[in-house]
């Protein structure tokens, strides 16, 4: 059980780190970085790092710019240092109204956002968390548009909705008490080759048909929202069917028009808008009107006359899917492609353009299912929460939400909202890059809703406000003193602003020759009169190469001596051009031999063994007849109750121990007094500058007297072992023979195939090409 929770705790913690953020600032990383701006100024000093704090004692001798921790421990007083305050959220200026769902009578619209306004103080990399709260209100308004092609095809559509409008009533008292409806109808342009111009047909263009057609028209708005739906079916009765040439239709400047004339149509401000269009045709994109002449593109305003007509046909161009796109969300409208079967596909390629604000449904024969599509729109468009935040450049906006379910994940949107639900979002709020004005905005809006999270923004951290009037004791001679130190006016420096720069300062002269400025190799400060080098150069004009740099860990001269002119001072013990080499030999003493064990050299601090020794001091080598020679001579005097002498060199000492067991892999052999042979097994281990003996009892057999069965036995032996190896020698001697045959005779057949049949032409011609001498060798080629 534990054991499942620890991820899961863990992971918790990590969370609170980027939510509670204050708590993990990290400050670990931050001296190395409030280094870097160490004495420059307060200002880049405390921008660097939500960390870095400064010293204003002004007989600070130390590098201002570091940790508050450390410069404490370095004597700055800590009444003396300066550090800026973290972002936080002023509390005291949250405006933090309850959800409330609409009052129609009072006027007063919902609440399904909190908070609703704040004031926030932002420090450079330095995130900030809130919660963001979201109720979705029951009865929110809803503002249907119902757009309706009515072009001859969509005839039977219109006949049957007349009946079914009634019935639009009672789904959208489902949806919401509060509703509106609005109504239009669209064809095309009028005009060629979109429509007949035909005189005779102007009037009618269903003559043809034989049927009563209005005259033609782009888009005709008939009603502004309105929540009486007798007035939209009396709309819908008096409006009539038309007719075009082509199969493609104005629907886009029919959108376009609905959106924008938001004033027009009395679409409301607090209210979910969807826009249904039905419709069997196709759409007329942005560029289409250049058939017909019309070149002036979508200007994206109202234009809708005194009948309701749209009045910019013939003179703009469609719209292009991404103007509508971009309509539709600065409006916040939502699309409904009720599409008949015959185009039901292009709809739906359409929509997976454009996902986040329109949807499709597949429109029956005679609307049969019109509502259903309508309900099923509605619940998609309420059902989904989705948070944008405009912000002025420099804000990094993060969501994190469980959306009520499972764990906290990075997202800004909750799908399978419910109503009544309060479903919580952490903003993270961070400031990124150094600003350019000391206040900004984030606006953080519901892309469907009009309503939304103001935060005024201040940031903090940026310059630091000193008390310079405050009593010190320097006197700064060509400056002016600035949180502790002096700040010294042009070609001063030092100190105490007291050094006069010279009439060049940063150019090299030696009375004839002067350089460039830090030999280009540089900046000059002139508040300092001192180069700034490149990385790679150094000296006050920059006039040496930097020092060799330790190939791996990349400092300069390893951190193991001074840099000077260009070339490393290394501290005793070190050697080489960076100081990278070791001159102490105690990784290579052996006692009572030479350096690594005599075998190898000591090569800064470390033994290079030859191929076949190996160990940390060329001990171990397990081809040699001495397996771990270097320790014999201690392991030896050991055991056989000797002195310790042969284990101490003044650099190693050698430990040893008896143990019962031990996986051996060295053997140290000796006669002892009785005149056996005896052997050690033991092992090495080196442990820093000690070496660990552990050593098995010797063992030491008796001396071997040869007897008479003895010797008969020993040359029984040797003589079955000298005819195993005559067998073995003829044995292979005669394999050897028949291999060799056998290769020949492989050799004799494969020779005819290595000739050439001497009436073969090869049909490959080589022709050489004079200009080439590369050429290609064309019998290689497959
Ligand atoms: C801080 O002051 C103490 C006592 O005066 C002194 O021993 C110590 O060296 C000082 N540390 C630094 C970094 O100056
Ligand atoms: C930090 O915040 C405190 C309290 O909000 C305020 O009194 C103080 O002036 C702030 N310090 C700086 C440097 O802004
Ligand atoms: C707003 O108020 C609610 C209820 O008191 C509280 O839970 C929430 O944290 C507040 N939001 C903020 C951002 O302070
Ligand atoms: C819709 O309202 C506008 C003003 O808001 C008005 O000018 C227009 O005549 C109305 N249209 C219809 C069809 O009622
Ligand atoms: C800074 O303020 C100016 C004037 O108020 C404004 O024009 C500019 O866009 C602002 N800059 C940023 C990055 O917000
Ligand atoms: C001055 O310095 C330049 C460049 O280092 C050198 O070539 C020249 O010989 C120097 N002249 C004198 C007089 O030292
Ligand atoms: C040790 O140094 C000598 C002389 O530089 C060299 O000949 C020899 O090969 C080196 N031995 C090893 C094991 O590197
Ligand atoms: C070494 O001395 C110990 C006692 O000090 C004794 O028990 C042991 O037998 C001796 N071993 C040898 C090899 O003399
Ligand atoms: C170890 O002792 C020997 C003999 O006294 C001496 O020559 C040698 O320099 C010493 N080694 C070190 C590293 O001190």
């Amino acid at each position: 059980m534990l054991a499942l929770k620890l991820p899961v705790i863990i992971y918790a913690v990590l969370l609170s780190c980027i939510i509670e953020s204050g708590w993990c600032l990290d400050c670990s990383v931050a001296p190395k970085i409030c280094n870097q701006n160490s004495d420059s100024d307060c200002a880049k000093c405390i921008q660097s790092h939500p960390c870095c704090t400064w010293c204003l004692d002004a007989d600070f001798k130390n590098k201002r710019c570091n940790t508050k921790e450390n410069l404490i421990n370095m004597n700055c007083t800590e009444t003396n240092i300066y550090s800026a305050n973290n972002s936080q959220i002023n509390d005291d200026k949250i405006i933090n109204k309850t959800f409330q769902n609409p009052i129609e009578e009072r006027n007063q619209p919902a609440i399904q956002i909190r908070p609703q306004k704040m004031n926030i103080q932002l420090r450079l990399n330095d995130p900030v968390t809130f919660k963001l709260e979201y109720k979705a209100a029951l009865d929110y308004p809803l503002d249907l548009y119902y757009l309706m092609d009515l072009t001859y095809s969509m005839r039977g559509d219109v006949a049957a909705m007349i009946n079914l409008g009634s019935e639009m009533a009672d789904l959208l008292k489902t949806l919401t008490k509060n509703y509106k409806i609005g109504f239009g109808y669209f064809m095309d342009k009028v005009v060629m080759p979109f429509s007949d111009n035909n005189k005779n047909l102007i009037e009618n263009p269903c003559r043809i048909s034989g049927y009563d057609c209005e005259k033609g028209y782009d888009f005709i708005h008939a009603l502004n929202f309105t929540t009486r739906i007798s007035e939209f079916t009396d709309k819908l009765k008096s409006s009539k069917i038309t007719a075009n040439l082509d199969d493609l239709e104005g629907g886009l400047d029919a959108i376009m028009q609905i959106i924008v004339c938001k004033d027009h149509m009395e679409w409301r401000t607090f209210s979910r808008k969807i826009i249904v269009i039905a419709t069997d045709g196709f759409l007329h994109f942005a560029g289409d009107g250049i058939l017909a002449g019309i070149t002036k593109k979508n200007p994206g305003i109202c234009l809708i006359g005194e009948d309701g007509s749209y009045t910019g046909a013939l003179e703009y161009d469609y719209p292009s899917l991404e103007e509508i796109y971009r309509k539709l969300v600065e409006y916040k409208v939502n699309l409904l492609f009720a599409a008949k079967r015959a185009v039901f596909s292009y709809y739906e390629q359409l929509e997976r353009t454009i996902p986040e604000v329109s949807s499709v449904g597949k429109l029956e024969e005679k609307s049969q299912n019109i509502f259903k599509l309508i309900e099923k729109s509605y619940m998609e468009v309420i059902s989904n929460a989705r948070f944008e935040a405009k912000t002025t450049d420099g804000i990094k906006v993060t969501f994190h939400s469980t959306c009520n379910k499972g764990e906290l994940k990075e997202t800004n949107s909750c799908d399978n909202i419910e109503i009544g639900k309060t479903y919580g979002f952490d903003v993270t709020l961070e400031l990124v890059e150094l600003p350019e004005n000391t206040t900004g905005r984030i606006v953080i809006e519901e892309m469907n809703l009009a309503e939304s999270i103001q935060i005024n923004v201040a940031y903090i951290g940026l310059e630091c406000e000193c008390d310079n009037e405050k009593q010190h004791n320097i006197e700064c001679v060509h400056g002016k003193f600035e949180c502790g130190k002096c700040i010294c006016d042009q070609n001063w420096a030092g100190y105490l602003c007291d050094k006069e720069c010279s009439k060049n300062p940063c150019r090299f002269t030696n009375g004839t020759y002067i350089s460039s400025t830090c030999f280009s190799r540089g900046d000059c400060d002139y508040t300092k009169c001192e180069c700034i080098c490149d990385s790679e150069y150094m000296g006050s004009y920059c006039e040496y190469n930097q020092c060799k740099r330790n190939q791996r860990t990349r400092r300069i001269c390893s951190d193991r001596g001074t840099c000077d002119k260009g070339i490393c001072l290394c501290h005793p013990m070190y050697g080489a051009e960076d100081c990278s080499c070791y001159k102490g030999t105690e990784k290579c003493t052996v006692p009572g031999k030479a350096l690594c064990n005599g075998v190898g050299n000591c090569t800064c601090g470390e033994c290079q063994c030859p191929k076949e020794y190996t160990g940390e001091r060329c001990e171990y080598c397990p081809s040699c007849e001495k397996v771990c020679e270097a320790y014999d001579d201690c392991i030896i005097s050991v055991a056989q109750n000797k002195t310790t002498g042969a284990c101490t060199t003044n650099e190693t000492q050698y430990i040893t121990a008896k143990v019962e067991k031990v996986e051996a892999k060295c053997r140290a052999r000796f006669f002892n007094e009785a005149g056996s042979q005896c052997e050690i097994e033991y092992t090495y281990s080196v442990i820093g500058n000690t070496i660990k003996l552990e050593y098995l009892d010797p063992n030491c057999p008796p001396p071997f007297y040869a007897s008479t069965p003895g010797i008969s036995a020993f040359v029984a032996v040797l003589l079955v072992g000298i005819s195993v190896l005559v067998i073995w020698k003829l044995n292979a001697t005669y394999k050897d023979k028949m291999a060799y045959k056998r290769f020949q005779e492989q050799l004799n057949k494969n020779k005819f195939a290595n000739e050439e049949n001497p009436i073969y032409r090869s049909p490959i011609r080589k022709y050489f090409n004079p200009n080439r001498s590369d050429m290609f060798d064309t019998d290689k080629m497959d």
